[in-house]
């Protein structure tokens, strides 16, 4: 097994695990793995393939064979693509988050995307965000978080998030939209989220952004510098 090391940042849609985990990578200057995106890209291959009904084993085949492409623009942003189209705006879309978590309970498809997450592995080390990273994918990292919000908080941070991207959505709805996916999250038999045993609870309801990436920060260090 490999022995570089990891930060797992696990936690419900909308509690900043994204925006902490590239923080965090960025001032360590490690890797970054973000898994939600790998569900998103099967939800939306099937979609374009017209095949989000499909069996578990079409949708898995889908998952084994990705063509999946993580890159930044000359602005420093990041992009993904997906074969030749760049998928990043799409990606973030809540029908894709929707079709994300109707796949992500099938077995066979987390299956299929366990070796390309762990791939991810490299020197000098990985942050990787998602639901299940302390618990399944890298159940050995060194330091494993989980970021939770209040549920009002966290429609209300991802409502904000879309409308800076200019897609207009209503609070109400995005609302139950995030319940329904913490539900199905929460309840699936494999990977469900919760947090590792051994996970640091970090609420961040009353928080800002800089004090949870410090907070993630000084855990890190301590680790590190204890090694
Ligand atoms: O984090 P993000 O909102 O991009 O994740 C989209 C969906 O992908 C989640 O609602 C969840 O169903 C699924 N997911 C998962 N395991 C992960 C990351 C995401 O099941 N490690």
């Amino acid at each position: 097994m490999s022995e570089f090391p990891v930060i797992a940042i696990d936690g419900p849609s909308g509690s900043g695990k994204g925006t902490i985990a590239r923080r965090v990578a960025r001032a360590l200057g490690w890797h970054l793995l973000d898994s939600g995106a790998l569900y998103r890209l099967v939800g939306l291959a099937a979609a374009r393939k017209g095949q989000t009904d499909a069996s578990e084993e079409a949708l898995a085949a889908i998952a084994s064979d990705l063509e999946v492409r993580f890159d930044a623009d000359d602005a420093g942003e990041e992009r993904v693509w997906l074969g030749d189209s760049d998928v990043s705006a799409e990606l973030r879309t809540e029908e894709c988050g929707r079709l994300a978590s109707q796949v992500a309970v099938l077995p066979k498809v987390r299956n299929a995307l366990m070796g390309l997450q762990k791939s991810f592995r490299t020197a000098p080390g990985l942050v990787a965000d998602g639901r299940d990273m302390g618990t399944t994918v890298f159940p050995d990292a060194m330091l494993k978080v989980f970021l939770t919000a209040s549920a009002g908080e966290r429609a209300k941070r991802r409502h904000k998030q879309l409308n800076d991207k200019g897609i207009d959505v209503s609070l109400p709805a995005l609302s139950r939209d995030i319940e329904d996916r913490d539900r199905r999250d929460s309840e699936r038999s494999v990977a469900p989220l919760r947090p590792a045993e051994d996970a640091r609870l970090l609420d961040s309801s009353n928080l800002t952004i800089d004090e949870v990436t410090q907070t993630v920060l000084d855990w890190a260090h301590e680790l590190i510098d204890a090694k």
